[in-house]
């Protein structure tokens, strides 16, 4: 069989392969500390459950409209609006299956191939494929550990040429947790417009923001012809596995993208859609609780990391990832992926190691864990990087004594 060329351009997500690898040895019984999915380890809230289980019950199993059915869209465009300020019509709102599919859909109707896409370093890893996927060209942004890996709408400047299409930003980012404050997102979006360029932005963790900052989002900007936010209800409201995502545009990007989703997946399941309005239209206590855990969880991974010799770590503003430097433990013959397998192999500890985002010398902790998985995991860090140490000591002693 031959294989098209776009299918070619991809690779499997290496985020899901090591999730895959956690997820054998857990089934084998291995005691695993698991820091390598991206996921809430919470369950979904009682109400949401409810409302799905109700319109499974009564029936509500059919097609619905390929964009999602006008509850839920209008329900997305007013929590939008209240939480975050913007005045989107329903009408350029596209309900996707997980925001995955949104990104997907949007790259796919702006991009042809040879057309450049700004990315920011580290990037969550499903972007680059993406962009691939229809023979866009990743031109990707080096951001610095020193300055908390900032996004300046300066830099990305200096990357615009000619076949520049489209600007990716994700704030709070996958995987280093750093903010774009508010006036540089706005920065970008001005940058957008004065190109004629589409920019987007992935908010999909913009309710997760610790220290006091409070949720914002680019589509409360007045000018927001070249921009779409996707969004997504899979961190937000703890429903990775349910498939619900969102993406706000311009009509005709947003009609496209629906056109595109009516080829492939046509609607996201209907009874899932009526627990995503009761999500979006019930009490948001639970939101707020799992930020303020997430934020306890936070400072206590960031200290413990800090804590360890030769781990440099910046503080992550918002999301529930942490993305430590371990480039003291590595060594020509052992690179961040060596390091990552022998992690697990030997202390049953998961986490994904840099590359997946587009550095060599990190690893991605994702931090939806407990406090006592955490406090367990620093342990088996601290001891596994001992070891490393040790080895390398001895390693080092006997070439002094050979020399
Ligand atoms: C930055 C970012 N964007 C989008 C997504 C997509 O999430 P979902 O498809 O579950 O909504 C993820 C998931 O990990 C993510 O980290």
């Amino acid at each position: 069989m031959k294989f098209s060329e776009s299918i070619s351009r991809i690779t499997v997500s290496s985020t899901a392969a090591v999730v895959a690898k956690a997820d054998q040895l857990k089934a084998s019984g291995a005691k695993l500390v698991d820091f390598g999915a991206g996921e809430p380890d919470f369950p979904t809230p009682e109400p949401i459950k409810k409302a799905a289980a109700e319109a499974l019950h009564a029936n509500f199993t059919r097609y619905t409209p390929t964009g999602g059915i006008g509850d839920l869209r209008r329900a997305i465009v007013e929590r939008h609006a209240r939480d975050l300020g913007s005045n989107y019509k329903p009408e350029e709102c596209v309900v996707t299956v997980g925001g995955k599919q949104a990104i997907f859909e949007a790259v796919c109707a702006l991009i042809d191939p040879g057309d450049e896409v700004i990315l920011p370093v580290p990037y969550w890893t499903s972007f680059l494929d993406i962009i691939r996927f229809p023979g866009g060209q990743p031109v990707l942004l080096e951001t610095h550990e020193r300055e908390g890996f900032a996004v300046r709408a300066a830099d990305v400047e200096r990357l615009i040429t000619p076949k520049t299409r489209l600007i990716i930003i994700n704030s709070p980012s996958n995987p280093t947790g750093a903010v774009v404050p508010r006036d540089e997102m706005e920065k970008l979006l001005a940058l957008a417009e004065r190109h004629h360029l589409c920019l987007m932005s992935d908010e999909c963790y913009c309710h997760f923001l610790y220290d006091g900052g409070s949720p914002f989002s680019l589509g409360a900007s007045h000018n927001r012809e070249n921009l779409v936010v996707v969004g997504s209800l899979s961190k937000t409201y703890a429903m990775t596995g349910w498939r619900v995502g969102f993406a706000l545009g311009p009509k005709e990007l947003v009609s496209n993208m629906v056109k595109l989703q009516s080829h492939s997946t046509s609607n996201v399941t209907s009874f899932v859609q009526r627990g995503a309005v009761a999500a979006l239209t019930g009490p948001q206590d639970s939101v707020e609780a799992m930020r303020a855990e997430y934020e306890r969880r936070r400072n206590r991974i960031v200290a413990g990391l800090k804590a360890l010799p030769g781990v440099e770590c910046a503080m992550p503003g918002g999301a529930f990832y942490v993305y430590p430097n371990v480039g003291a433990y590595l060594h020509p013959g052992f690179d961040v992926g060596q390091f990552a397998n022998q992690l697990l192999d030997e202390a049953l500890v998961a986490v994904v190691p840099g590359p997946a985002f587009g550095t060599q010398a990190h690893v991605r902790f994702s931090y939806a864990a407990s406090l006592e998985q955490i406090e367990e995991g620093l342990t088996r860090f601290g001891n596994f990087l001992g070891k490393l140490q040790a080895v390398r000591s001895s390693a080092q002693a006997s070439t002094y004594a050979n020399a």
